[in-house]
């Protein structure tokens, strides 16, 4: 299944499927490229290292036109033969625009249990605080199919987390984030091997379980 990643901060999720990818536990898939809308982030160094073509596309490379770029993102996946996309870490709203220039599946994967602290300004630790100043007893990571609707696809796989009493936004944030890399990995490898088999992709749903932080760039793109 060949892969292709956007991104726009640190990159410790492209990090985790490439480095599955690298030591064999993501046979099925074949990353093609990493797309990101800022220049100078981790998550480019993530793909170079990893031998992975980057292409950075910012909006004020298309004098400001959004859509013009998300086009672009969409264009650069085809050309690169891109079947699943996956949002990690991407930070922002993708345009219809998007979903005409790209055929293939869209996924993101989000550090809340879906449709609970999704949506405009979810971002980052506000996620957490959010979870927190709430009162939650668990909360989780979901990976869901992207649509038009911001965080409102439906959902492929969740893996729950019980909030620990007196856990702050920041551990919590690093224990969310531990699990994504592996809901994340779980996921993909699944998705693969269903493919594989000529299978109709499956709903996941587990249990509790452990995990590390969360922290985007200031500027916009
Ligand atoms: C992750 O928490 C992801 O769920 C969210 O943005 C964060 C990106 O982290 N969409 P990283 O860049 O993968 O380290």
């Amino acid at each position: 299944m060949r892969l292709g990643v956007l991104v726009s901060g640190r990159g410790s999720n492209l990090s985790a499927v490439l480095g599955a990818v690298a030591d064999g536990r993501l046979s099925g898939i074949e990353p093609q490229v990493v797309v990101s809308n800022r220049p100078s982030i981790p998550a480019l160094e993530v793909a170079r290292s990893h031998g992975v073509p980057t292409v950075v596309l910012r909006r004020s490379d298309f004098g400001g036109d959004a859509a013009g770029r998300d086009a672009a993102i969409g264009h650069t996946l085809t050309r690169h033969g891109v079947e699943l996309a996956l949002l990690a870490g991407y930070d922002q709203v993708l345009r219809p625009d998007f979903f005409h220039a790209f055929g293939g599946r869209t996924l993101n994967v989000h550090p809340s249990l879906l449709p609970a602290h999704g949506g405009r300004g979810m971002l980052g630790l506000a996620v957490h605080r959010s979870v927190l100043a709430a009162g939650d007893r668990e909360t989780g990571v979901t990976i869901h199919d992207v649509t038009e609707a911001l965080d409102a696809g439906p959902v492929i796989a969740s893996h729950r987390l019980a909030v620990r009493p007196g856990e702050g936004a920041e551990e919590l944030a690093q224990r969310v984030l531990e699990l994504e890399h592996r809901l994340l990995v779980s996921t993909l490898a699944r998705l693969a091997a269903d493919r594989a088999r000529g299978m109709p992709s499956a709903t996941m749903t587990a249990a509790a379980t452990p995990a590390t932080l969360s922290r985007r760039p200031a500027e916009d793109s």
